[in-house]
């Protein structure tokens, strides 16, 4: 799993720092290519010179590499990496990751780094446990670090508690974890659908819904992080995406969602229907803008959209897989059991449409999981992006 990476490994200025030369040694062993970055402070901790014999590698801690004007590009180190792992991670270390304070190499490594970047916190229990430290943690998972949590155990304070850095040999199946869910849907071409259509009514107006693209986007950014060639077709959302396996075609209207999705499922492994595609659409459009004025009243005559996720099932052939969304009031298990046989889904993800903390707009969702062969499973209260962990999961277990 780690034959031929390029890891760069951060060191900051822990007790814990020895464990980095054992961690190094193992990354060696298993066939990758290591970088370390060393903080000032680790320096005094573990001597450059184990880590460099370990490593076959120069070790990088100063900005300049001479007082003959070459510097050390942490611009290059960053896009060279294919992972960074920084371990130990101290208090210090964490808070300039999260608030982006770079004064020394290791956090402008970071900055620059394109990689995912994997954080193994070392410190004492109570600057482990105190609020800022938990709350730059919390910013660096929104950044998409993974964290490596802290082992409970004696601390070199004296004191026992959680603060104590993670074994090697845990880090290192940590680090070789992400890359085999990296893998997962290497290969495959996923098709995924977000956000809302607006269905015009004149040049200034139209029908739409409350659709913000959160969670069809966090199932594109889910697949893309796990290998996939992800097409997103993507409704009026202000949303950005940034995953290079992300392809993105923007639309308007559930007419043109319908011609891009029709278009790229014959070539996709499998599609996601996340988007809310309004059902309607005004039968005609007016040329020019209608004016209050001269109407006090206005009727819309309304035609049926073209279904999606219908037309898609029509289409699918046996090694395709197709998920589907259902978004309702009260108990939504029978329609949307009936909209999974309709539409010849594989799945459908129930959610609720009136609940505050789920469904549309907000950063979570509560879901079920309902298969063509009847199964149920309920999902607790999760972020966006850990029910699209979820639904990605049922979609890797069937996809063949
Ligand atoms: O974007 P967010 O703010 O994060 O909100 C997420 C969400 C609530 C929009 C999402 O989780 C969701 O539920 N999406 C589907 C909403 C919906 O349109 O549900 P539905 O029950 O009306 O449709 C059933 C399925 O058919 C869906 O997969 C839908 O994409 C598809 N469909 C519906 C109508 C249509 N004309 N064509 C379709 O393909």
């Amino acid at each position: 799993m780690l034959n031929n990476k390029k890891i760069i490994l951060g060191i900051t200025g822990s007790i814990a720092a020895y464990k980095a030369a054992v961690l190094l040694r193992a990354l060696i062993r298993e066939g990758a290519e290591a970088q370390v970055v060393m903080t000032p402070a680790a320096k005094e901790f573990i001597a450059p010179l184990t880590l460099s014999t370990l490593s076959r590698k120069a070790v990088v801690s100063e900005f300049f590499a001479g007082k003959d004007g070459t510097w050390n590009s942490h611009v290059d180190l960053g896009l060279w990496a294919d992972a960074m792992l920084i371990a130990p991670a101290t208090a210090s270390t964490i808070g300039k990751m999260a608030n982006g304070i770079a004064d020394n190499i290791l956090i402008t490594a970071y900055l620059s780094c394109k990689a995912p970047v994997l954080v193994a916190p070392a410190m004492d229990l109570d600057m482990y446990a105190h609020p800022a430290t938990q709350l730059n943690l919390q910013r660096l998972r929104s950044y998409g670090n993974i964290i490596i949590e802290p082992a409970v155990g004696e601390l070199a304070s004296g004191l026992v508690g959680k603060g104590r850095m993670e074994e090697p040999e845990a880090i290192l199946a940590a680090l070789k974890g992400h890359f085999a869910r990296r893998s997962e849907l290497y290969g495959k071409k996923i098709l995924v659908t977000a956000g809302p259509t607006f269905e015009k009514i004149d040049p200034v107006r139209f029908v739409g819904n409350f659709s913000s693209g959160k969670m069809g986007f966090a199932i594109a950014e889910g697949c893309a992080e796990r290998g996939a060639e992800v097409t997103l077709i993507a409704g009026p959302v202000s949303l950005r995406t940034s995953h290079p396996g992300i392809r993105r075609i923007n639309v308007g209207s559930a007419n043109e969602m319908y011609a891009a999705a029709a278009e790229h499922f014959p070539a996709s492994d499998a599609a996601i229907l996340c988007a809310a595609v309004a059902d309607y659409r005004p039968a005609t459009i007016a040329g020019e803008k209608i004016k209050r004025e001269e109407q006090t009243e206005m009727t819309l005559h309304l035609t049926a959209n073209p279904d999606i996720a219908a037309s898609l099932g029509a289409m699918k052939r046996n090694d395709q897989v197709i998920a589907g969304f259902a978004l309702e009031t009260g108990d939504g298990i029978p329609r949307a059991s009936a909209k999974l046989k309709r539409k010849n889904l594989d799945f459908i993800v129930l959610n609720p449409a009136n609940e505050s903390d789920a469904g549309f707009g907000v950063d979570t969702n509560r879901i079920t999981i309902i298969d063509s062969d009847g199964n149920r499973r309920d999902f607790p209260l999760k972020s966006k992006q850990d029910a699209a962990t979820d639904i990605i999961n049922e979609l890797i277990s069937r996809l063949p």
